[in-house]
């Protein structure tokens, strides 16, 4: 039998899931329902449409003109809209989870709510607020290291920390006064000091089986300066580990996304259906949970799934059917780097609509993944955001990621990309403030 799945979203997580499936042992026919035509997706997939994804209604109609059975939910938007319930209603499966265990991601205080209720290890000390009353007493009660969060989803652009966006209180009660004026709630937590790493989880409403620790580059240039983004380049290292990390600590995190996991079916009645993604600081207190995404990370989906042994098809299929405890998920005892290639600008004023070019050098290195980019008059046009990441393989680290530079560096255009990802230099720089603050 045919598997009709439909993949949502057209970033280069999209691509990546979508080539996932194309090495499936299993007969599938692909169909991608995309924000921005991608070129990638588009050379695996029977068809390609640029529509509303958060059009619950549409997308229905579209899945049921093609009897689609599974859809994949790449981005954050459509799990807030709740088409993942409306999916279900459908008897289509879905990985992605429910509306209301997608809150995870989409409501900053509920998860820390949960997380306090819970008792679960690595909760800030934090308050949730929706007025200025109380607010600069809890300030003072933290201190000088201090996170404020909007309540909501903000494209990355909704957390203020303390030293890098705020400079001090006053700054945290004007944009405390911003988030009111816009009518909504906010978060006020204690900022932890450490390395920030992210463990994902395949998750099926009861068993979790875990994916190997990434470490993700938020900042947009060379060195961690510059403006946050959503994510520059990551990378695993061949133990599934990284270098700054104890097994202890994998291990912690492990158990976190469990807890969360099973406080999420306490809280909301059902298992959670998708991907799990812990995002942690390792720090002189141990464990400490910056946030929860309730989908595969971008790029981090690049790293896990291009060493990823067992066919997705089935996890897919497994996750979305409760029968992960059926399953042995394997990931090769290899090093990934990915680096993305984002426009000149980004992410404050990038430029658009300029062509791009890849030579031919690149053929015989590691991999491309396509994300903001079109493809016209048979030219690959830049659209403005993270436009095209390179993904090396190796033995150690540093191998992967002089793969991963050589690939990105054969993309010519108005670009520019993080030379630094994976290099000795940064990677010794994490391990020494580790073992500075440990
Ligand atoms: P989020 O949108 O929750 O991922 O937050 C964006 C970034 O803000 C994270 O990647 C961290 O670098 C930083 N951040 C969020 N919460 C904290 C915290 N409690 N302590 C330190 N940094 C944080
Ligand atoms: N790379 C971080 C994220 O996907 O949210």
């Amino acid at each position: 039998m045919t598997e009709k799945i439909l993949l949502i979203g057209s970033g280069a997580r999209e691509h990546a899931i979508a080539k996932a499936l194309n090495k499936s042992k299993a007969k599938i026919e692909l169909f991608c329902m995309a924000s921005s035509f991608n070129p990638g997706i588009a050379e695996i997939c029977s068809e390609i449409i640029v529509e509303d994804f958060n059009d619950i209604d549409n997308v229905i109609r579209y899945s049921k003109e093609k009897s689609i059975s599974l859809s994949i939910i790449g981005p954050e938007s459509p799990l807030e809209t709740g088409l993942a319930d409306s999916f279900w209603n459908e008897k289509i499966k879905v990985v992605g989870p429910k509306k209301d265990l997608a809150k995870i991601e989409t409501s900053k205080s509920f998860a820390r709510d949960l997380l306090r209720k819970h008792k679960i290890p690595g909760c800030p000390k934090y308050k949730t607020f929706n007025s200025l009353f109380g607010v600069e007493s809890f300030l003072k009660e933290i201190g000088d290291h201090f996170v404020i969060k909007f309540d909501g989803l903000a494209g990355g652009k909704g957390v203020k920390v303390s030293g890098e966006h705020l400079s001090n209180h006053a700054d945290a009660l004007d944009y405390c006064k911003q988030i009111i004026d816009a009518k909504g709630l906010f978060v006020v937590e204690e900022k932890f000091l450490g390395e920030e790493f992210s463990l994902m989880s395949f998750c099926d409403g009861n068993t979790l089986q875990h994916m190997p620790a990434i470490q993700d580059h938020k900042r947009a240039y060379e060195g961690d300066t510059g403006p946050n983004t959503g994510g520059m380049g990551t990378y695993t290292d061949h133990n599934h580990s990284l270098p700054f990390l104890k097994t202890s600590d994998i291990q912690l995190a492990q158990n976190i996304n469990i807890s969360v996991s099973e406080a999420l079916k306490k809280e909301c009645g059902e298992g959670y259906k998708g991907i799990l993604y812990g995002g942690f600081m390792a720090t002189s207190e141990g464990i400490k949970v910056i946030e929860y995404n309730a989908r595969f990370g971008d790029p981090e989906a690049m790293n896990v799934l291009s060493i990823l042994e067992t066919d997705f098809f089935e996890i897919c299929d497994a996750v979305s059917s409760g029968l992960l405890n059926k399953l042995n998920i394997t990931f090769q005892k290899k090093a990934t780097v990915c680096k993305y290639a984002v426009p000149e600008g980004y992410p404050d004023s990038p430029v658009k609509g300029k062509p791009i070019y890849i030579n031919s050098n690149a053929e015989n290195l590691g991999e491309f993944f396509h994300a903001s980019v079109d493809l016209k008059n048979n030219k690959l046009i830049q659209l403005g955001s993270r436009t095209i990441a390179a993904v090396g393989v190796a033995d150690t680290i540093s191998e992967a990621e002089k793969i991963a530079e050589k690939k990105i560096n054969c993309v010519k255009g108005p670009l520019f990309h993080r030379s630094d990802i994976g290099t000795s230099k940064i990677i010794q720089k994490r391990i020494k403030h580790m073992d500075q603050i440990r």
